[in-house]
């Protein structure tokens, strides 16, 4: 007996049950309401463990005449429902890719409301330092104008007009030329408006914005910065200036580094002095024959910082005080120069662009 099973008729191959099935199974599709439900749809009616699909492993089972049409038939059905799936499959993508462009919009006019994260510029922060320093030794923090008198600037700090060093000054002018305003060449002025205004003793510093005619470069620019300090007591010596700008030189460069003094004039202090920082990255060691050379201070083991000496008794008196009584001492120095010294900043034009890859590293430092 070669065939156990050889039916006329398999009830599920019906034409009516088959168009059964395959409306039940585009209902369910059209129903389906996102990508899920169809997907649940697509596996109930058009899966291997459909319906149609297992009617479709019926065929085998019909007597051989009646296969052929049995399978168009199943064959129709499932084509329907593949369609079916494809149509909704279209469009409940459109429907989604709709509502997320809608729901995922972003309005790339709306104003923002987050202002980019900057830096505050080093000479800024470096100022505050310096004056830091010195309002933990009893120092006051002491201003004047950028725009300032020729007489504050020269006369008072013992610079006549026909002096030298005026023309080593290049000054910016205002108009008109017999107004008597310059730019300031220096912050030297704050000392003489200090003693104006303010009882004795005084000990201010004054960092601040300096104007000269020089040209952009990496080593000049025509505003700078400078730090001024000023001490006028009773009985104030060169020792005072020398212990207070080695603490200086230790706060901003480190333990061990202090300075030295090389004769020099200037004419509002006398006497005067080139003030000379150890060098603070060899340490004096490359200038001791026999050693590695050193870059920063060409081995000479110090660097030029600044100027600084006794405060001329002749700048005292246009000031008002009395020499017999109250002497001191002034220094200052360039801010710039102090920032190159300590962050191994080479070009100046990089303070002065604003550029935010140069402040950024330097961080929010308070
Ligand atoms: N004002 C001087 C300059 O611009 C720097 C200076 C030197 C300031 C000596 C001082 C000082 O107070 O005592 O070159």
């Amino acid at each position: 007996m070669s065939n156990t099973y050889d039916p006329v008729e398999v009830t599920p191959l019906h034409a009516d049950e088959v168009a059964r099935m395959e409306a039940e199974a585009v209902a369910a599709i059209g129903a389906a309401a996102d990508l899920d439900e169809l997907k649940q749809a697509r596996l109930a009616h058009a899966g291997d463990r459909s319906p149609i699909a297992l009617a479709n492993r019926e065929i085998g089972a019909l007597p051989p005449q009646a296969r052929a049409e049995a399978g168009k038939r199943i064959g129709g059905a499932r084509k329907a429902i593949g369609e079916a799936v494809a149509a909704r499959q279209a469009a409940l993508a459109a429907e989604r890719d709709e509502r997320v462009l809608i729901e995922e919009t972003v309005d790339v006019t709306l104003p923002w409301d987050r202002a980019p994260r900057g830096a505050r510029h080093p000479l800024t922060t470096l100022q505050e330092r310096i004056a830091d320093a010195f309002v933990a030794m009893g120092y006051e923090v002491a201003e004047g104008p950028e725009l300032e008198g020729e007489w504050y600037n020269f006369d008072a700090l013992n610079i006549a007009p026909d002096d030298p060093v005026r023309s080593e000054h290049d000054t910016f002018f205002v108009e008109s030329a017999d107004s008597g305003m310059v730019l300031r060449t220096q912050t030297s002025p704050v000392q003489v408006r200090a003693l104006l205004s303010r009882e004795l003793p005084v000990y201010v510093i004054s960092p601040g914005k300096t104007f000269r005619t020089d040209e952009l470069d990496a080593t000049h620019t025509p505003v700078f910065h400078q730090v001024e300090g000023l001490a006028i007591d009773e009985g104030l010596t060169m020792a005072h200036l020398k212990g207070t700008l080695d603490r200086f030189a230790e706060v901003m460069f480190g333990e061990g580094i202090g300075t030295r003094f090389r004769p020099h004039y200037f004419p509002f202090t006398e006497p005067s002095a080139e003030m000379d920082l150890r060098c603070f990255v060899c340490r004096g060691a490359s200038a001791v024959p026999g050693n590695p050379p050193c870059r920063t201070c060409k081995s000479e083991g110090w660097i030029e910082w600044g100027g600084c000496g006794m405060v001329n008794p002749r700048v005292l008196v246009a000031c008002g005080v009395d020499p017999a009584r109250y002497s001191g001492f002034a220094f200052g120095m360039g801010v710039e120069r102090t920032l190159m010294f300590r962050h191994d900043a080479e070009d100046m034009r990089d303070m002065v662009e604003g550029d935010v890859r140069f402040t950024l590293p330097f961080g929010m430092e308070a």
